[in-house]
């Protein structure tokens, strides 16, 4: 049975995620958010609530001892928050990182440029890219809200297909991803609907 760090944990995709890997596995929770009287705990013999900041090293360490999986959802300074976690991972000798960062970011959508505004994401990419962490990095298209669950991968290098894909598809490749030794280590896929 494995423990699961959710950084940002009340983040949209976040929660659907939440709610999917309590559904579907038997994984152990920390859902780890700012201002956390925001969110219900969802199942207290699985899930364990934390209030804190990423950037807050002290707490974000005490967190991750005995974790066994770190999925970042996150937003704004997100190069900073990035190297808390890596700095925070190593200190603690965790290893696996699911992180959540944006199609666009190597300039690899056809007809797209979205300039300094995806700098957040692809500082943060970098960061992580350069750790020693087994870590796969989404890329995904616009969220949606549909039931489907239907998805293809791009790798890095490769053009990013298609446009958007729904929450379900993210939170099912999310809990693959976290709980599948070896899925997709260290490598930064897109993801869109199929
Ligand atoms: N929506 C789309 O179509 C789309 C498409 C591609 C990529 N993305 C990206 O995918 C990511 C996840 O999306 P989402 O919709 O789940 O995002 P979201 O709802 O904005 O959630 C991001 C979460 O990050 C938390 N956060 C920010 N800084 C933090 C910090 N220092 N410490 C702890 N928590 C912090 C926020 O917490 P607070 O609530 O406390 O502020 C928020 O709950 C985002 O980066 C988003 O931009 C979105």
């Amino acid at each position: 049975m494995k423990n699961v760090l959710i950084l940002g944990a009340n983040g949209q995709l976040a929660r659907n995620t939440t709610r999917v890997f309590l559904r579907d596995t038997d994984a152990r929770l920390t859902l780890y958010l700012r201002r956390a009287s925001r969110l219900r705990n969802p199942d207290p013999k699985r899930v364990t609530i934390v209030e804190g900041d990423v950037l807050d090293r002290t707490r974000l360490e005490a967190t991750m001892k005995g974790q066994d999986v770190v999925y970042a959802n996150l937003s704004g300074a997100m190069r900073q928050q990035a190297e808390s976690i890596v700095a925070a991972m190593n200190a603690t000798g965790l290893k696996r990182l699911v992180f959540i960062s944006s199609m666009g970011i190597y300039g690899e959508v056809p007809g797209e440029r979205y300039g300094s505004m995806l700098d957040p994401y692809r500082d943060s990419a970098a960061r992580i890219e350069a750790s020693n962490l087994d870590y796969t990095i989404l890329r995904p298209g616009w969220f949606t809200q549909d039931d489907e669950i239907s998805y293809q991968i791009t790798q890095k290098g490769q053009p990013f297909k298609g446009h958007d894909v729904s929450l379900n598809s993210l939170s099912d490749l999310i809990v693959k991803l976290a709980l599948t030794p070896g899925m997709e280590s260290r490598h930064s896929l897109g993801v869109s609907r199929r």
